[in-house]
């Protein structure tokens, strides 16, 4: 396993693959890695013959007042992990040289990103299709792997490859939870014993929705309110959103006729957590 931080060596070795018939899979991730992480990378080493991830706490998909600064690093421990999950390159450029100055240079997608977490974080979307866009660019991948953790990100990203003609299979992996539940995430590290706690009621909210959604319940705002109640039962959270959305467009939903995905994010103190469930 290499290390690779220069975006030319990066493009001269994924040419060099290429050219000798490689098929390459990127697990684009902003590193502190857990199991949600090696699920991807276990993932993309079944569909390509080399393995790239990418570690870069991306500051363009991150507001102001959000935490950038704070977001936990580990490179070392990350290098331990990607060595056993097989992983071939790590690339993990500096912020000076994916933005150097003078950079000025987006990409947005228009219409998936306007709701749920585009609506809350109105820059966040077009700093992560951004530098997608450039690992794309930089890695050259066949295969790329998101997770549905991520469920409104996986659905840019792949609006944003078929519309830029990128050619690069997006490919969408199931979240990996926390045997009591919660969905693993790199934040999960900031919450407190109390807060963890609460943070269960997050997939507790979801798997109820969708309980009542099995046994026939169709109308979207009964099932948001049902999860809400569940939320609101503690006292440490503060809802950012309950939302059930059509899974393409992530339009709002009213009635659930087909497939529909209710997302939420809320607040556990000051850690937003995110989680969603397909119905
Ligand atoms: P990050 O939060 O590090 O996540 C990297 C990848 O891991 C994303 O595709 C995310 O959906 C996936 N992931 C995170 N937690 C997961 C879980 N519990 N189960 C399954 N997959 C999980 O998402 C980002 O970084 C960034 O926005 C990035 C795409 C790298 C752009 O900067």
């Amino acid at each position: 396993m290499k290390t690779i931080t220069s975006i030319t060596e990066m493009q001269q070795w994924s040419q060099a693959a290429r050219s000798a018939g490689k098929v390459i899979s990127l697990v684009p991730t902003m590193g502190f890695l857990h199991e949600g992480h090696v699920s991807l990378m276990r993932d993309g080493k079944k569909r390509g013959d080399v393995l790239v991830i990418s570690i870069f706490v991306n500051p363009t998909q991150f507001g102001l007042g959000e935490d950038y600064e704070e977001y936990p690093r580990d490179l070392r421990g990350d290098s331990e992990k990607s060595l056993e999950a097989g992983v071939d390159i790590i690339f993990a450029p500096s912020v000076a040289e994916m933005y150097p100055s003078g950079y000025q240079t987006y990409v947005n997608v228009e219409k998936v990103t306007q709701n749920l977490c585009g609506f809350s974080r109105p820059t966040h979307f077009r700093g992560v299709t951004t530098v997608v866009a450039k690992l794309f660019n930089i890695v050259q991948p066949h295969v790329a792997i998101f997770g549905e953790k991520d469920y409104q990100q996986l659905i840019a990203i792949r609006q944003m490859g078929k519309d830029l003609d990128f050619g690069i299979d997006i490919v969408g992996a199931p979240i990996v939870r926390e045997k009591d539940g919660l969905a693993m995430s790199s934040r999960n590290k900031y919450l407190s014993i109390e807060e963890r706690k609460a943070a269960l009621c997050l997939n507790g909210a979801l798997r109820r929705a969708k309980e009542l959604s099995k046994n026939g319940e169709v109308n979207a705002q009964k099932l948001i309110e049902e999860a809400a109640k569940i939320i609101n039962a503690e006292p440490l959270t503060e809802i950012d959103y309950i939302k059930i959305c059509n899974p393409e467009t992530i339009e709002d939903i009213k009635t659930i006729k087909d497939k529909a995905v209710m997302a939420l994010a809320v607040k556990i103190g000051k850690t937003r957590l995110i989680d969603n469930q397909i119905l």
